[in-house]
């Protein structure tokens, strides 16, 4: 794997100079540093930063430059996309490396596993200071709350993506990308748990999510996010509330499976075939994404007991976008044995529940779980 370059006296001289002359510099020599230079801390140098391709509309071509949504997808490779913002060169010292080139709806268990475990092994490089992951935005959400529970580094890793593709008017990502890495290189950054960086704000991946398909201030927090990212100032207001990374029972390095978790939506009409599919299916768990503040429709509730009785978790989360499910309120969950989200969108809930799953089958630990991540 390539190694970060480290600058040297005379290198540092030669950037010095380069950059009053505008010339710009991405790479540096191989470090010939004395070692106090070779183990100055982060903040003292550039950071050296990881850059993970994953894919998605940040790696995306259109046609024209009107194609602002309608464009070909994981297209353009990582080490192309970071040529194509020089200006991140002065911030950090970077280097790609292509995990997938997918769209991020194609992302699954499998993949986030494996994404986790590159992750986790970079992280654990005494010259990797952080890492940015490029990806599509319609899974930022999952993946940016699975590497929060799961990661063991209290290192910045910062997913970030684009709404646009680099080849339209009004393209986010390059600003996005030199964003996240100053984010990523930043000493304020470390102990936030996993971040996510779009549009000048910072969310942590717990409770960040897509509210729009195609706008470029899609990404919102319940909550607001835990800071801005302007003009090379990296700017935090809030901290995160739930543990996360290190604070947390899970280790990427100790996961190798996830139980299959499954989501049904309720709506008026919803078929309770769907329930007896998710179960035939082998999954563990199903996450109600019920209507209002996790109601159950009367002929939906047989179904669902059918399913509990079979051992399957049943968890009553919202489709509602927002707020906390009470327990015991639009349902008997304790009659039931059901378990209810905290505030976790159904997306997330899934996501939390499969690493649950892996710690007990236990309903009244299960949802402890559920109350405290
Ligand atoms: N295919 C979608 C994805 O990869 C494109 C959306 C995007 O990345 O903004 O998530």
């Amino acid at each position: 794997m390539k190694r970060f370059a480290r600058l040297t006296t005379l290198s540092t001289l030669l950037l010095a100079a380069s950059l009053t002359t505008g010339a710009a510099h991405a790479q540096l020599a191989p470090s010939a540093a004395t070692p106090a230079q070779a183990s100055a801390p982060a903040e003292a140098r550039k950071a050296n930063i990881v850059i993970i391709g994953t894919g998605g509309t940040i790696a995306g071509a259109g046609a024209a430059a009107t194609n602002t949504a309608a464009y070909q997808s994981a297209v353009v490779p990582v080490d192309k996309i970071i040529a194509s913002v020089p200006e991140i060169s002065k911030i950090a010292n970077v280097k790609g490396e292509q995990v997938f080139q997918i769209g991020s709806e194609s992302f699954n268990n499998e993949r986030l596993l494996k994404l986790g475990k590159r992750v986790s092994e970079l992280l654990k490089q005494p010259d990797v200071d952080g890492i940015v992951i490029t990806h599509g935005t319609d899974t930022i959400e999952e993946t940016s709350y699975f590497l929060n529970l799961t990661l063991k580094s209290d290192k910045p890793v910062v997913v970030v993506g684009s709404m646009r593709p680099g080849t339209a008017l009004g393209a986010d990502g390059a600003l996005n990308l030199y964003d996240a890495v100053l984010v990523a290189s930043s000493p304020e950054s470390r102990g936030k748990g996993t971040l996510a960086v779009l549009n000048d704000e910072i969310h942590t991946g717990r409770d960040v999510t897509k509210t729009n398909t195609f706008k470029t201030e899609t990404f919102r927090s319940p909550f607001g996010p835990l800071g801005y990212v302007v003009e090379g100032r990296t700017l935090y207001f809030r901290l995160p509330a739930r543990p996360h990374t290190t604070q947390t029972e899970w280790d990427i390095d100790k996961l190798d499976k996830l139980p299959e978790v499954a989501v049904v939506y309720a709506y008026g009409n919803v078929n309770p075939g769907a329930v007896d599919a998710a179960v035939k299916n082998g999954a563990k768990a199903i996450v109600y994404a019920a209507t209002g503040n996790g109601s159950v429709g009367d002929y939906m509730v047989e179904p669902l007991k059918a399913a509990r009785a079979k051992g399957v978790q049943i968890v009553r989360a919202s489709r509602t976008g927002s707020g906390v499910v009470i327990r015991n309120a639009e349902q008997p969950d304790d009659k039931y044995d059901w378990l209810v989200t905290d505030d976790q969108l159904p997306q997330k809930a899934r996501i939390l529940m499969a690493l649950a799953l892996t710690k007990t089958s236990d309903s009244k630990e299960l949802q402890k779980i559920l109350w405290k991540y």
